[in-house]
């Protein structure tokens, strides 16, 4: 069982969204996701009213509850995926070394264009979120084949 964390700053918006539908995508697969934020302000919270949102009306369920990204989580994850690259950086910092395992989502992003960020969401209104959704929603194929042509 090969295993995925995503990771965005509150764990509340962003990665339990990449979670859900990653999941969801894979659900026929020996594949399992989880998520997490690099900062502690919202740890043992359900996802954003609006993450719910999308997820649902997209048939995407969506269950989660936000904890704290931790240097140990590279070791019990095959693969770590940033939202953005303030959290791929917060996440270097804290690394035991050298790590392999750490990736920024929109690397698989067919029409990413060079953007590397799916971009926080938080304080802006409902299209942020369907904008997230789409952005991450358009990474999955690319992702799961990154990830099943490296199984052995
Ligand atoms: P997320 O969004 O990182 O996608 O979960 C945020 C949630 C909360 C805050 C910032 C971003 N915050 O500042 O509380």
């Amino acid at each position: 069982m090969k295993k995925v964390l995503f990771v965005c700053l509150g764990n509340i918006c962003r990665s339990p969204l990449a979670e859900a539908i990653f999941n969801h995508h894979t659900r026929s697969l020996e594949i399992q996701a989880d998520s997490a934020g690099t900062a502690a302000y919202h740890v043992g919270e359900q996802p954003d009213p609006r993450s719910i949102q999308v997820a649902q009306s997209n048939g995407v369920p969506i269950q989660h509850k936000a904890r704290q990204f931790r240097a140990q989580d590279f070791e019990t994850f095959d693969y770590v995926i940033a939202m953005d690259h303030s959290n791929y950086q917060s996440m270097k910092a804290i690394a035991p070394g050298e790590v392999e395992n750490l990736y920024m989502l929109r690397e698989f992003d067919p029409e990413g264009n060079g953007e590397m960020d799916v971009p926080d969401p938080y304080y802006g209104g409902d299209d942020g979120f369907v904008l997230i959704y789409e952005m991450i929603s358009r990474s999955m194929d690319h992702l799961v084949a990154h990830i099943q042509s490296s199984q052995t």
